[in-house]
């Protein structure tokens, strides 16, 4: 096991920002820069594959360059490179991976593919350096909705997931249907701030007894009908007073059931820890409704801070600390993986 300090630079181009971020063991984050696209995205009401590629290939130079500029680190001082290598969109994955292995390769540096989801996870234990394992992890983005029971920083055993949509994506969705911008959840946590989620209450789908799985999809189709009527041929907009009511709902009804199921995995595996992350940890019904299962339910429950919610390099190069002290990098072999599968 190597044993100096490790100055690490991670880089992540997964989904739709570009990001680049110098971490001293693990812990200490010496810069973390983001060159967002959400404006090239928000017309089209997507996050538009094709398009975010092309922006990774403009941003990846200079977000490198920021990230090593404001850490006040030379390349040659880098202990290792580390990059998001999966899952995420194959062409925006590739951008991060080819200019990783470059970077590694002419600086002589080791190279480490690190997980992007182990990176969500990650931003809570940089954040709190006290989280202990074992811990339940959720984590709550526009790709993914799952449950983790996470014995150590890369020992994460998937112990629910969902089943269709992920919540982003629901929060994302819902929005369009609302017509409200994208990305739909910020505009939906600050539509819903202050007003009574009990005005149009939603279906909350728990599955089948016992299921720490999910399911967003329904609660989709339940919010067409309720803005447009039933079979959604309503023709007339719902008012502004009518569209909040139902952002609230909706979102209640999601936090809800989040929340339910994360307590249920904490009890079923007797781990009074719950971390959260992902983009939907930013949400603030989801942290308010979190602090209140803390206070309740005796179970101690972490939010990073935002900026570490949502994608970032910082997260990427915490990980790859603890793959280079495990063992030996991955090397210029290395690939992207769009897709992955994790075991139960
Ligand atoms: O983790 P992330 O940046 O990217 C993925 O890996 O997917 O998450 C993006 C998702 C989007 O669906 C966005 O609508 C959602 O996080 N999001 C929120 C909030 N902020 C971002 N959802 C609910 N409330 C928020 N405040
Ligand atoms: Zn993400």
């Amino acid at each position: 096991m190597a044993s100096s300090r490790a100055v690490i630079l991670g880089i992540e181009s997964s989904c739709d920002e570009t990001a680049a971020a110098v971490v001293v063991d693990g812990r200490e984050v010496l810069s973390n820069a983001v060159i967002s696209q959400i404006d090239r995205h928000a017309v089209f009401g997507g996050v538009v594959p094709e398009l975010a590629c092309r922006a990774h290939v403009q941003a990846i130079v200079p977000v490198v360059d920021k990230a090593l500029a404001d850490a006040r680190v030379a390349p040659e001082e880098l202990t290792a490179v580390a990059v998001t290598n999966s899952p995420g969109l194959i062409g925006a994955l590739l951008v991060g991976v080819a200019y990783a292995k470059s970077l590694a390769f002419c600086l002589g540096k080791p190279l480490y593919g690190v997980d992007h989801l182990h990176g969500h996870m990650y931003a809570n234990r940089m954040a709190f350096p006290d989280l202990e394992y074992p811990c339940v992890n959720l984590i709550v983005s526009g790709g993914h909705t799952s449950l983790y029971l996470s014995r150590g920083p890369l020992d994460h055993t998937l112990i629910g997931s969902t089943r269709d949509d992920a919540a982003g994506e629901a929060f994302d969705k819902v929005a369009k249907i609302l017509g409200l911008p994208f990305p739909g959840g910020p505009a939906i946590d600050k539509l819903s701030k202050g007003r009574d989620p009990g005005r149009v209450s939603f279906k909350r789908t728990l599955l089948e007894e016992g299921s720490l799985d999910f399911s967003f999809s329904g609660i989709k189709t339940a919010v067409l009908y309720a803005a447009r009527g039933q079979d959604a041929k309503g023709d007339r907009a719902p008012t502004p007073e009518r569209v909040a009511d139902l952002a609230a709902g909706f979102q209640e009804a999601v936090v809800d059931v989040l929340l339910a199921k994360s307590l249920q995995a904490c009890r079923e595996r007797g781990v009074p820890r719950l971390a959260v992350g992902g983009g939907v940890a930013c949400n603030s019904r989801l942290r308010a409704k979190g602090a209140e299962l803390e206070a309740r339910d005796g179970v101690r429950v972490y939010f990073p801070p935002p900026a570490w919610c949502t994608d970032n390099a910082a997260m990427i190069a915490g990980v790859a600390y603890h793959q280079w002290r495990r063992g030996p990098p991955d090397g210029l072999t290395m690939d992207a993986v769009p897709t992955k599968v994790y075991r139960r």
